[in-house]
Order: C-alpha cells, then structure tokens, then sequence
C-alpha cells in the first residue's frame, strides 16, 4: 500500500469554540497537529491576555488524555485594545499573534475594527514587538459585492498597512483570490497567508450545486475556478509564504441549515487528507511537507516538529455527520470519497 509520511503539521488558523463542540471537536485536530493557531471569535470575544490563558486550559482540560496537541492562543483586536496588552501579549507564553477582524466581516465579529487607521498606534506596537497581525482581510461594506471584498480590502486597507509598518509581521489568513496571491507574493518576507483545503478543493458552483449546499458557505467565500487554481498554485509552488490553515470552523447542523446559516465549513475530522487530495491531484504530492510542517512554524520562529505523522492510500468516504446526542456537525466534502487517510 502507498504511504506518505511526513513531519507532524501544524493548522495555523483553527476554530475551536468552546463548551460541549469544543469538547467534541478537539480530538480531531490533536490527532493530526502537534499545534493550532485558536481563533478568538468566541462570545465574547478573547480579548485579554488572562482571557485566553482561561480558553487555553479549557481546551487543555477538553484534549484526550494521551493528546500531545499545544494550542497558540490568539486575542481579538478591538478598538479598545491598550498597548499595555499588547505588551503583555508580547511577554506571555501562550499569546502568539493578534485577530484583526473588520467589524462584521464573518461569524462572532460584531465587536470588529469598524476603522482600521484608528488602531495603528497598536500595529506600530506589535511591529516593536514583533507579535504579528493575523488579517481576515475582507471589507464589510455592502455596496461591495461579496465576491469583490477579498480584492477591495488588499487594495484599499492591507497595502498601507504593510506600508506603513514594514517590519510587522502580518498573515492573510485563509487566501481566496489571485489577486491575494499576488499581494502576498509581492510583498516582503514579513507577509506570509494560510490556505485552507475548501479553497483548493472547491469554486464557487460546489454552493450552487443542485441545489443550496450551506456546508460549502464559509467566509471568505469561495470563489470562481481561476482564483481556485491560483491558490493551488501557490499552495503547492514551495514558497514559504503559504502555509497551512484550516480555518476549520464548526456550526452545528442547525446553525448552517438555517434562513440565515452560519459561515463556516468543519474540516478538522481530516483536514490533512482533503489536502493531500488537493495536492495530489495538482501532482504535488512533495510540496505538501513545506506548506504542512515546516513553512509556518518557520514564520512564527518555532521550532519545527520532530515526530510525524502518516497517510496511506486507501479510499474512504466522509461520513454524513459527526456528533454525539447533544451535537450534530456536517462534515465538509461530507459523502465524497477521499484518497489517503492517516494512519
Ligand atoms: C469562521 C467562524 O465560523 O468562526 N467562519 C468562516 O466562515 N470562516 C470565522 C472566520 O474565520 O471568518
Ligand atoms: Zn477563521
């Protein structure tokens, strides 16, 4: 039987939650990646140092017995946040980089940066102390269409904000655009981005297919063919700007089969096989140790995993849902037949 080992990655963009989903979801992503970078976007929001050093032992205390798995706590950028804690950020053992969400922009962003040059006395504060900004980098304004917004926010707020602070070390997160390649790939080696596996699996017509399909709406969205090829492009090119971020981001079946469904698609159940099938089909099969294990924990400065992890080839179908009697998730890509599953 083929196999394929590789370093034990690490998921650089990671929703969690907390309670019972987080109870539920974690072991998935502990099995697979020594590390994950945690998303703040809970209600509320982590905003505080000590915030998230209560959501870092809430998940500890939610990991398997055996699990090795160290979440990297990230704080939710406000219009509020002090310098002070961006320093103390900066000093903490579990803090690694700040969320910029633009107000609104996806799911729990309510509390959001409405205008973004009114925080740059704390990007130059995080430039001085190199923690960097994690950027969900879409405009919120409605009279851009959806599918334009990924594109306008580069043009309109990232480009001055690399500009402005050229040292600070900025991800895109969860890349859906050519145009965002494009920026990323320009850009000095502060700016690196996460792909996630639905942007590389899918376009824009998996929403559409036969009907509404909710569990293929996450935010950014996806978007047409071209955009979907650059990113494979990219993702599998070898450049250390592009690294792995699952943006795994469960909602109950509920929460997405709704007149107003949630954003998110849940991939962590086997985040690194729907990559594999990524790459495999780009005939990349090689360039997925760099873009998994090593690209991002280089871009963070820590040290890259030692033990690894490994997939052999034999098909498997993605179940319907995943859950227990209190939680039911669909799964991304759910019934589809994937190629490799770890071992
Ligand atoms: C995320 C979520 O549900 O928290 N949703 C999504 O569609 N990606 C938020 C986010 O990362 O935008
Ligand atoms: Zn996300």
């Amino acid at each position: 039987m083929k196999t394929l080992s590789l370093t034990r990655p690490d998921d650089f963009h990671l929703h969690v939650r907390d309670g019972a989903l987080l109870t539920m979801v974690i072991a998935h992503s502990a099995k697979q990646f020594a590390r994950a970078m945690i998303m703040p976007n809970l209600k509320p929001p982590i905003v505080t140092v000590q915030q998230a050093e209560c959501y870092h032992q809430e998940i500890l205390t939610a990991l398997p017995p055996e699990a090795t798995f160290k979440p990297l706590m990230s704080l939710y950028l406000t219009e509020a946040t002090s310098i002070d804690e961006i320093k103390k950020a900066a000093h903490s053992d579990v803090v690694y980089a700040f969320k910029l969400y633009p107000a609104g922009a996806t799911t729990h962003s309510d509390l959001g940066v409405k205008n973004i040059t009114s925080i740059y006395p704390l990007f130059a504060e995080m430039e001085k102390q190199d923690i960097p900004l994690l950027i969900h980098g879409e405009v919120t304004d409605e009279k851009y269409d959806i599918f334009d917004r990924e594109r306008v926010f580069i043009e309109r707020y990232l480009v001055d904000v690399h500009q402005q602070f050229p040292a600070l070390r900025i991800v895109l997160e969860h890349l859906t655009t050519a145009e965002a390649v494009q920026f990323v790939s320009a850009a000095s080696s502060q700016v690196a981005a996460t792909i996630t596996p639905q942007h590389l699996l899918y376009n824009r017509n998996a929403l559409f297919s036969g009907g509404i399909r909710p569990h293929y709406y996450c935010l950014p969205i996806l978007k047409r063919e071209e955009h979907r090829l650059a990113l494979v492009n990219a993702a599998t090119s070898g450049n250390p700007k592009f690294f792995l971020g699952t943006d795994s981001a469960p909602h109950t079946q509920t929460m997405k089969e709704n007149t107003c469904g949630c954003a998110g698609c849940y991939s962590a159940f086997g985040a690194l096989e729907l990559y594999a099938e990524a790459f495999e089909r780009a005939e990349a099969l090689d360039k997925l140790e760099g873009f998994a294990s090593f690209y991002g924990a280089d871009f963070y400065h820590l040290p890259r995993n030692t033990d690894t992890i490994t997939l052999v080839k034999s098909a498997w179908q993605v179940p319907d849902n995943y859950g227990n009697n209190e939680i039911n998730i669909v799964p991304l890509a759910a019934g589809s037949t994937l190629q490799w599953r770890q071992s």
